[in-house]
């Protein structure tokens, strides 16, 4: 049970300049005070993160969002009376108080507001907005569970244990123009039920770079060769036919267990693709810790709603063995 008095303790280390690894609702953030830019670099050494890569800024309320951004614009509060808090991060055009640092230097800043309680808690108690990557090592798996940064993280000198995240996978990513919202990076709210509230823009031109990390080709990877198993290369056939298949993993989605696999790890038991979305990073943490595991093969999973955010982390996680 985590206590109040540690999260008074970490409110303390970000309202020094430190960093803390804290849980939300999708993957645990390793934040800092987002207007201290000294406090900010010391994510982006901690996670050996590249500086082009920009942060996300965590708020516990929607009157916090004034202050960081230099529009107003009705859509946001449809967007937030909606979809926060929860797993939807918006970019939009900021304001002088952000950062550099925290935005790459673009003149835009993501913004969300996370679904859990001891994120909410120690936001109010630092007061300030929070920025925060995943707690994990730049292109790595990201964590779900505290003892994934502890892992990656050892040094850290405070991670709040909220358990299992519930929601499992990213935030989505959007940003706004004229006509409609876009997708920069797919997450837990799928398009869809984007367009219950605002349209989907035609367009893809937005005010936000597109060079967003979240669509870098390679990323969330295990130190160990992935791949998918719809998707294979004339190498990754090579690879496959040369190695022991009883070394090997299988991520079955429908439930199959092909038997040439030492080890299943099931994402759903009822092909249920929230489920699958909450289980996929605890088990390329599990396979990519397990010993007697040298490589992955993953079943695909259906590309439709939720899917198409799963289906992305799969592909970045395996890109660099293609
Ligand atoms: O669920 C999440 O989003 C988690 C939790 C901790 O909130 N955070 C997370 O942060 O996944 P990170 O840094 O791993 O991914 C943030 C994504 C990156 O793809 C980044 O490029 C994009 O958001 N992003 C942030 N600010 C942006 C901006 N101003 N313009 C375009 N993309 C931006
Ligand atoms: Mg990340």
């Amino acid at each position: 049970m985590l206590l109040n008095r540690h999260i008074e303790e970490a409110a303390k280390i970000i309202k020094r300049g430190g960093v803390v690894a804290f849980p939300t609702e999708t993957v645990y953030g390793l934040g800092a005070n987002a207007l201290d830019p000294a406090a900010v670099a010391k994510i982006f050494a901690l996670k050996e993160r590249p500086v082009f890569d920009p942060l996300i800024v965590h708020i516990a309320s929607v009157q916090d969002i004034a202050p960081l951004i230099s529009v107003s614009d009705d859509r946001i509060l449809l967007l937030a009376d909606r979809f926060w808090p929860g797993p939807l991060t918006i970019v939009l055009p900021k304001s002088d108080i952000v950062p550099d640092i925290v935005t790459s230097g673009l003149p835009t800043v993501g913004i969300r507001i996370p679904d859990n309680e001891i994120a909410l808690e120690l936001i109010r108690l630092s007061g300030s907005p929070i920025s925060a990557p995943s707690a994990n090592k730049f292109g790595r798996i990201s964590p779900t569970d505290a003892k994934h940064v502890r892992r990656q993280l050892p040094d850290l000198e405070c991670i709040l244990d909220g358990g299992s995240t519930k929601v499992g996978i990213e935030s989505t990513v959007i940003s706004l123009n004229r006509d409609g919202f876009i997708i920069l990076r797919e997450g837990f709210i799928t398009s869809e039920e984007l367009e219950t509230i605002i349209p989907k823009s035609k367009s893809r031109s937005t005010d936000a770079p597109l060079a967003s990390p979240g669509l870098l080709k390679s990323h969330y990877s295990p130190q160990k060769p992935i791949f998918i198993e719809d998707e294979l290369t004339q190498k990754s056939i090579a690879f496959l036919k040369e190695s022991d298949s009883s070394k090997g993993a299988y991520i079955s989605f429908s439930g199959k267990s092909p038997r040439e696999y030492s080890r299943v790890e099931y994402l759903s038991h009822t092909a249920d693709l929230k489920e699958a979305a909450v289980n996929l990073f605890g088990i390329l943490h599990t396979l990519e810790e397990c010993d007697g595991v040298e490589f992955i093969v993953s079943e695909s999973v259906p590309e439709r709603g939720i899917g198409l955010a799963i289906m992305d982390r799969l592909r970045k996680a395996s890109y660099r063995y293609r």
